[in-house]
């Protein structure tokens, strides 16, 4: 089965609006929880707009499925990252201006560095995942670094218009999934997923985690956390059988 991970960044982000107590991400990890989520996930991002360091800290302490630490490759953020020692990490590219995480990693144009930073977490039993496009190279370079998964970015599948676009960026992914599953990476994906664009992915891709944030936090403020996680996973549970019926169709 996929394993979703639930992004609760957004719950820090109302918290933030007005610098308070309210609400607790941390408290929304055990909503979450309840509602059948497999991994917490977390942005730490170097301005701290939203998630802060205690958050992490006591995620740490909360979080008895899986804390995935999203975060960039700067000085200050590994070092609290490697104080803290989330389960896992995904290394993501950042910049200040922009509203929510814009393209994947460039694994090719920093090998060297990235190799460095990969080993300090895997020393320390950290699983690294390295965000990035569907794309060869970049798929090819998370191997050479040390990464043991990529999570592969669906932000321009999700968010494309015309139904033969987003079938051609859908087959990028499918074809990106099985590259890095052949040379032995883990495979993830996440950004953009909602309720309806969910289902492709978990049929044609071949991915162990999925990690969406936006959508199900969004829903929460209708239906509460714990039922809209619980409807996310009704529905990649579902996907997920029909994608193991037709393997098994196919394979007589
Ligand atoms: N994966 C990564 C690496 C991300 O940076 C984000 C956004 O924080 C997500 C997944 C979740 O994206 P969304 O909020 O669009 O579901």
């Amino acid at each position: 089965m996929i394993k979703l991970g639930v992004n609760v960044d957004h719950v820090a982000t109302i918290r933030q609006a007005r610098m308070t107590y309210e609400p607790d991400p941390v408290l929304a990890a055990g909503l979450a929880d309840l509602g059948g989520a497999d991994i917490i996930t977390v942005h730490l991002r170097e301005d701290q707009r939203h998630i802060q360091v205690r958050d992490i800290e006591l995620l740490h302490k909360t979080v008895f499925s899986k804390l995935n630490l999203e975060m960039a490759t700067s000085e200050d953020i590994i070092s609290i990252a490697l104080k803290i020692k989330p389960e896992q990490i995904t290394l993501v590219p950042e910049k200040r201006e922009e509203i929510t995480t814009e393209g994947g990693l460039s694994v090719t144009t920093q090998t060297g560095y990235l190799s460095a930073v990969v080993k300090k977490f895997v020393e320390e039993g950290i699983h690294v995942s390295l965000f990035i496009d569907p794309v060869k190279d970049q798929i090819v370079a998370s191997k050479e670094v040390g990464a043991q998964s990529v999570e592969l970015h669906t932000g321009k599948y999700a968010n494309v218009r015309g139904d033969k676009k987003r079938d051609a960026l859908l087959e990028e992914l499918v074809e990106g999934s099985r590259y890095a599953q052949s040379l032995g990476l883990g495979v993830n994906a996440g950004h953009g997923m909602t309720y309806k664009n969910v289902g492709p992915v978990v049929e044609r891709l071949e991915i162990e985690e999925l990690h969406i944030g936006h959508s199900i936090v969004a829903r929460a403020l209708f239906v509460g956390l714990k039922e809209a996680v619980w409807e996310m996973k009704e529905i990649i549970h579902k996907h997920y059988l029909v994608k193991k019926l037709s393997e098994q169709k196919r394979s007589g």
